[in-house]
This record gives C-alpha cells, sequence and structure tokens, in this order.
C-alpha cells in the first residue's frame, strides 16, 4: 500500500506501534491520568503510568481500553490520538493502520475499533486477530494444514485460538489477564491485612513474587504500602505462597478458557496440537510457573513464544511487508465501510 503503513497493538497494559521498514517506534502504557472532578485528561501514556498510586486523591488513572476491547470511547480516542500525533508528527498524510483485536471481540467491539482509529487520525484501517498476528510473529507457516494453539495471556484478556491454513478454526476469548491477578493482589492486602498499596507495587509483586504453580521454596519481599488503620505508610512482608493463593481464582479461570476451546476443538486438530504442543505469548505468559501448570492442566507440551511481550507486533510487521500472506477477508476499510 502506498503511504505510511503502521501498525498498532492498542492493548489493556500498553500501546505499541509499528511502521513498515522501521520496527517499534512507540510503547507506552495504554492509560490516562484524569482529573478526578473535571474528568478532564492531565497525563497520557508514561507520565500518566508514573503518576497512578503516586498522588494525592484528585486524580485516578484509567485504562480506556479494557480486558482486550475498548471500554472507554472518547478516552480511547484521546489516547490513540495523543499516540499517533507523537509518531506521525507534522505529516500531512494519514498512514493506513493494521489493528490487532481480541479473535472473541464482538462487531460491535470490532466496529469501535475501526471508529476509534480513524477518528484519532488514520486513513483506512484493517483488523487482524492478536492471536493470528501471534502466529505469524512466532514464524508458525501461515497457510500450514497443520493445527496450532495459540494462547495470548495478556494484561486484560486471554485470547486462545487454534489456527490452520491460515484462519482461525476455534476461538475463546476470557475477559481476564495480568491485570487483575494484580487486583487480586491490591484486594487480599486490603482485606485480610489491612494495607493499602498502588498498582506498580502489586504488579511488582505479582512480576517478583506470583507464580501459577506453587513454588518449592518459598520467598517474600518486604516492601511499603499504607494501613488502612490510620493511612500512615508502613513496611510489610508478603509471602510467595499468599500471592500464589490470592490469584488462584484469575488463574483457574485462564486455564478454564484454554480447556473449554480444547473441548470444541475437532479430533483431527486436536491430534495435531498434541503433536505440536500449546504456544503461549502476552506479557503474563512470563508469570513463574506459566508452562508447568497449562501443561499439567491440559496434558499437553506447552512452549513460550521468544519475545512474548512483541511477538504480536513482530507478527504485525512481517504483514505490513507481506500482506498477501494474510487469506481471503482481510481488507483496508475506510470511514465509510463502516457507517
Ligand atoms: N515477568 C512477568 N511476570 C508476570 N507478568 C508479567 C511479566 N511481565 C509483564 N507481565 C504482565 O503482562 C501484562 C501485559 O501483557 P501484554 O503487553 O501482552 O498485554 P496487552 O497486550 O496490553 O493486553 P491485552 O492483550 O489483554 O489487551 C501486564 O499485566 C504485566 O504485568
Ligand atoms: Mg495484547
Amino acid at each position: 500500500m502506498a503511504g505510511m503503513n503502521i501498525g498498532i497493538d492498542f492493548g489493556s497494559s500498553s500501546t505499541i506501534i509499528t511502521e513498515q521498514g522501521k520496527g517499534i517506534i512507540l510503547d507506552e502504557p495504554s492509560v490516562i491520568a484524569l482529573d478526578i472532578e473535571t474528568k478532564y485528561p492531565v497525563a497520557f501514556g508514561n507520565n500518566a503510568y508514573t503518576i497512578d498510586g503516586r498522588t494525592d486523591d484528585n486524580i485516578e488513572v484509567i485504562h480506556p481500553v479494557l480486558n482486550g476491547v475498548i471500554s472507554h470511547y472518547s478516552y480511547a480516542q484521546k489516547l490513540l490520538r495523543y499516540y499517533l500525533q507523537k509518531v506521525l508528527g507534522n505529516k500531512v498524510f494519514k498512514p493506513n493502520v493494521i489493528i490487532t483485536v481480541p479473535s472473541g471481540a464482538t462487531n460491535l467491539d470490532r466496529r469501535t475499533f475501526v471508529d476509534v482509529v480513524i477518528s484519532s487520525g488514520a486513513g483506512k484501517v484493517c483488523l487482524i486477530e492478536e492471536s493470528l498476528a501471534s502466529a505469524i510473529g512466532a514464524g508458525i507457516n501461515e497457510r500450514s494444514m497443520s493445527g496450532r494453539m495459540l494462547v495470548n495471556l495478556g494484561g486484560g484478556s486471554v485470547d486462545i485460538s487454534v489456527i490452520t491454513m491460515g484462519n482461525i478454526a476455534v476461538s475463546n476469548t476470557v475477559r481476564v489477564g495480568g491485570i487483575d491477578l494484580d487486583k487480586a493482589i491490591s484486594r487480599y492486602l486490603q482485606r485480610n491485612r489491612d494495607i493499602l498499596i498502588g498498582p506498580l507495587t502489586a504488579e511488582r509483586l505479582k512480576i517478583c513474587l506470583g507464580s501459577a504453580i506453587k513454588r518449592e521454596e518459598e520467598i517474600a519481599l518486604v516492601t511499603f504500602g499504607k494501613s488502612g488503620l490510620d493511612n500512615m505508610p508502613i513496611s510489610f512482608e508478603i509471602t510467595s505462597t499468599e500471592i500464589f493463593n490470592c490469584i488462584e481464582e484469575q488463574l483457574e479461570q485462564m486455564i478454564n478458557g484454554i480447556k473449554s476451546v480444547l473441548e470444541k476443538t475437532p479430533p483431527e486438530l486436536i491430534g495435531d496440537i498434541s503433536d505440536n504442543g500449546i504456544l503461549l505469548t502476552g506479557g503474563t505468559a512470563l508469570l513463574f510457573g506459566m508452562e508447568k501448570r497449562i501443561s499439567e492442566e491440559t496434558g499437553i507440551e506447552v512452549k513460550t513464544v521468544k519475545d512474548p511481550l512483541y511477538n504480536t507486533m513482530n507478527g504485525v510487521n512481517s504483514i505490513l511487508d507481506n500482506f498477501d500472506m494474510l487469506t481471503e477477508g482481510y481488507s483496508f476499510q475506510n470511514v465509510h465501510h463502516i457507517n
């Protein structure tokens, strides 16, 4: 396609933008900081992320993309417009955009993505399922007959797809992700120990201590929060076993989503998946013991792609270079196609 061609992963946790021929040109958290009273944005992306949990009660930090889909239209539009202006500078031509969507996105979700991208400054838009882009990013031969299962464990969702001959045969999106694990940790500390922590601390505790299987050796961390009793700073210790127990419910929902796709998958493809193994991608795939847990629960070998946080965008990059690698049914749309 002529003009500037870019790829966007507008994820629940982060937004990544890639440009044809250049690679990744933007990688920032998908958050906006709002003034609580006026609801007016005061910071976007990296700036908003560092504010989260650090300021007084006048500012709230929100995720306009939640559980993989656009949950707040006008803030999503403002955030994407900010990012597009940042990468486009004073370029006059509107870019053609490939944007990833969860395979379980409804028609309304898909339309909203197209609408938001075009109203934020894009020319034409093509939607592609996140798992298909991940498969291409992982170097899976997209036209291969042999069935592959891709599980994208993201910040706000788990997208599970069985792919054969470049098409998604069976899929499911579970609306639970890494952000929900962070929230479970904050909730646990508040309810059981009367300690308040910010989202960045919760995420750090998850990354340092969290696990999808019980660790053989318990580890612990000392960190800071606020006492719920008197609102004063408090230093406290928390163990890996406590974190494991408080994220178990969310982990089970993720695993049940994978099992339900396996149940719906035709026998021939199940044979292929058993031979090929299940492939994990997305940031939450990095949780300690995730491969082992999924393998134990499904009885199928599990591997993680080389670069789980960027693998999907590597796939989008390949598509930008060679759009013909997609099967029929994918095209660039403009605003007239969506009304
Ligand atoms: N080492 C790690 N261990 C556990 N979780 C991690 C690790 N590194 C990143 N994460 C988590 O990965 C999540 C972000 O993953 P990713 O960037 O794939 O999500 P996303 O694409 O923005 O979300 P979605 O696809 O659900 O819309 C965050 O919840 C983050 O805390
Ligand atoms: Mg994602």
